[in-house]
Order: structure tokens, then sequence, then C-alpha cells
């Protein structure tokens, strides 16, 4: 894990939020990589869930709602982790995630004295308007998917559908978490990836063993290793008040098996309690049946950056090309931050390149990269997970082709110039690397 995070830092990918003031506990920042890679992970998983579907169709919502959703949604009053605090040193724990090896500064045998367990809510608040008082009071929402359900019969007129239809959605989410810990596992701000799929109350269940077998092979599409991924059914007593079913998609992460993803049969719960708050009527009344019902629905809600850091942890290798050590990032080309480096191999071949970048940029994001020996810079983007370097030779002047390295084998193939574009698309979408 410390390999990860260091090489994270020093390559772009994830840094400490307001670095330079000490950090924020909970807060990172994603640099250049971070970014692309980021975007890839989001892109994938709205191809598969929206752009591909015609019963499901995406949403942005705002972050801040009106404060009775998440009165209605059950946050205000039950969205609470067990919280204890050293009488000796203030600092604050939950119980279940006491690090032994935490010293308190205050004691000197380092052991923490402890107060009794209290409910700390999790949702983080903000107030809207010139005044501060209770009334100003809002909330950064702790999961996207009750915009969703408040807009259920917006997106359901507006988009003509009828259920079984989904509505997705990519966006921030915010919880005060009391130990945020393992890098950017938990964090007190994260993007989620939610969708809610609203169902006839008979069809759920089989909705949702089929939205569960989707989601556990989207990890694998992108590259996830599929011996670290696990079905983990939540028991009875284990299952949120609201929940049918549920079933976590555990990932084996460098610190333990950890959740992943969840798919969960929400039931009814949602648009009844909404309905019941806000009064207005949130049931459908199918056309030719005249059924009328309150859909149940089966949400699938993973995180972007838990899902960004399973991709690391999958693919971070280390192993020895030609009696050299190399730290390998052998992501899948369809999420990885670039696609190819374009390497001429002296400076004075720079400008031919250019109508190789330009050519490739219309599709893919493409690197340039002139300085340092050929063998460094082959290192360098094995290192950020680039699953193709293109070098551009001086034969290259003559004979029009170039010569591609694969990152994972590090076999080289000469290839035509004019067949670059469609060598690439072929390579990224297949499974190759
Ligand atoms: N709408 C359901 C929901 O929010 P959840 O299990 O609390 O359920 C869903 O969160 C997913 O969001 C998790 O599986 C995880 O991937 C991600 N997630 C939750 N809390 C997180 C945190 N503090 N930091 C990073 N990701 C988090």
């Amino acid at each position: 894990m410390e390999k990860i995070v260091a090489l994270c830092a020093n390559r772009g990918f994830i840094y400490p939020s307001s670095e330079i003031y000490g950090g924020i506990n909970g807060f990172w920042d994603y640099g250049p990589l971070g970014t692309e890679l980021r975007n890839n992970i989001k892109a994938e998983w709205w191809q598969l869930m929206v752009r591909e579907r015609d019963d499901v169709v995406g949403l942005d919502s705002s972050i801040i709602a009106n404060p009775q959703t998440w009165v209605a949604s059950g946050h205000v009053a039950h969205f609470h982790d067990p919280m204890v605090d050293c009488k000796l040193c203030k600092k604050r724990f939950r119980p279940d995630q006491v690090d032994p090896s935490d010293r308190c500064a205050e004691n000197e045998s380092g052991t923490h004295d402890l107060t009794e367990p209290r409910q700390f809510n999790l949702m983080l608040q903000t107030s809207i308007g010139a005044t501060e008082d209770k009334a100003s009071i809002a909330y950064l929402r702790a999961e996207t998917c009750q915009s969703i359900f408040l807009d259920f019969k917006r997106v359901m007129q507006s988009s003509r559908k009828k259920p079984p239809f989904g509505i997705a959605q990519i966006g921030k989410a915010f919880r005060n978490e009391i130990n945020p810990r393992n890098f950017i596992f938990r964090s007190r701000e994260f993007e989620q990836m939610e969708m809610e799929f609203f169902t006839p109350p008979a069809e759920a269940m089989d909705w949702f063993e089929r939205w569960r077998a989707v989601r556990m092979e989207w990890h694998k599409s992108i590259g996830l290793d599929p011996t670290r991924l696990h079905w983990r059914e939540h028991a009875e007593n284990e299952r949120a008040h609201y929940a049918a079913a549920a079933y976590d998609i555990e990932f084996d992460f460098p610190f333990g098996r950890h959740e992943l993803e969840g798919v969960h049969n929400r039931t009814d719960f949602d648009l009844k309690a909404h309905t019941e708050h806000s009064g207005k009527d949130m049931s459908y009344t199918n056309a030719e049946t005249k059924e009328r019902y309150t859909p149940y629905v089966v949400e699938t809600s993973v995180g972007v950056d838990r899902c960004l850091l399973a991709a690391l942890a999958s693919a971070y290798v280390e192993d020895e090309v030609g009696g050299d050590a190399r730290t390998l990032l052998k992501l899948h080309p369809k999420i990885a931050p670039f696609k190819a480096a374009v390497l001429p191999l002296s400076k004075k071949l720079s400008e031919s390149c250019q109508p190789i970048l330009k050519a490739l940029r219309t599709r893919f994001n493409i690197d340039f990269d002139v300085s340092g020996s050929i063998g460094k810079r082959y290192r360098r983007h094995d290192e950020i997970g680039t699953p193709f370097c293109i070098t551009y030779d001086f034969e290259s002047e003559e004979d029009h082709k170039v010569t591609i390295r694969d990152r994972d084998t590090t076999t080289q193939q000469r290839v035509p110039i004019d067949g670059l574009l469609e060598y690439l698309a072929t390579a990224i979408s297949g499974d190759v690397g």
C-alpha cells in the first residue's frame, strides 16, 4: 500500500488536499494522471449503465437539496456512527476502529482513556443564505441516490419511460467520517456511481439478480483482478432498514477485504418516505392494466475512489526486464490515463511526429515524450500504466512505419503509420493488457 501511495504522489495520480497547509484529513486531490484514470472509470460505468441500455437514463442533480430530503430519507435521525473520545489526548475514534498501535500522547503508558460510545451524525452541514440560524442549515448529500428518488416522476415523464427502468447518476457525496483512513478508501469527500432501477414489486428480486451479474462483470471488464473480487450477502440483522436483500461486492485491498460496491433491493421504502414527507404522490399507474403501485428500487452503488484504488491495487506489479527491476501499472488499456506515448528516437525527429500525434489525439489521450533515453522513457510509461509506446526512428522517415512496444510483454511490432489509429482502437477495446 505504501508503494502505491508513493507512486500516486510522485507520478501525479493523487495528492493530499491543501498539502502546503498540512493537508486536511479525509480529502484528496487528483493530479493530471489521476484525473484521467478517474474520468475513464466513470466513462466506462456510464457507457455500460446508461448509453448501452434503453432502460436507463442519466441525471446530474444538485449536491445540496431541500433539507427535508434528509429527514424523509432517515439520514437526520439515523445516519450515525458510534464515537469514543480519549479523555486525555481528546483524540476521537470509532470504537470498532481503534488501532491498538495508536498511542495516547498524554499518558505515559500510551493507553487511551476512552469515553462511553456516543452517536455521531455523519452528514456534513453548511448554511444557506445570509443568516446562520437553524432555518438556514443544509446538508451536503451523503449519497447521490436521494435526488434520483425526488426526480423520479419528472425523469420518467420527460424521458417517456415506465417501470422497469432506471436512473443513473455520478457525483460527489460527503460524509463526516470519524476515522477517514486507508488512503482514498474512506474519505470525507468522495464520488459515487449509483443507479436506481424502478420495478413493479413482483419483479424486483429478478432484477436484483440480473443487476448483480452485470455489476460483477463490469469490475472484471475494467481490469480488476477477478481473484480478488467476492460476493458477500448481508445477514438479516445487518441489512439497512429499507433493504429486502443486500449483497456487497468486496475486494481484497492491500489492507484487507472490504466493500467496493453495494447492490440492494430497497423495496418501496424511499418513494413511500418521500410521498409521505412531501405530500406528493410517487406511485405509478400502468396505463394498460390500470394497476397502481409504488415501484420497488434495485440499487447498484459504487464509489469511484474505491474502484480506482482497486484498479491500482490490481495493476501494481514489480518485475524484471533484461535483469533490471521495473515497476509496472498493468492497468486495463480502457482506463489507462494515456493510451499511448509517442517517442521520437531523437529530438531531431520531433517535427515528424506531429502529424501522428494530431491524428491519434482526435480519439485518444496520447503523451509526447522526448526527454531521456528510450529505455528511461519506456520505464516511465510502464510505471504510469501507458499500454503502448510508439517509437518513431530514422527508418520511419523512409518506410512510414513505427515500432509499437507492448507495456506488459515488452514485445515490439512494426506497424504502418496510417494503420495506427485502427491498431490502437482494437488493442484498447479488446482484452489486451
Ligand atoms: N446509496 C447507498 C449508499 O450510499 P453505501 O454503502 O453507504 O451505500 C455506497 O455507499 C458506496 O459508496 C460504497 O460501496 C463505497 O464504494 C462508496 N463509499 C461509501 N462511503 C465512502 C467513503 N467514506 N469514502 C469512499 N467511498 C465511500
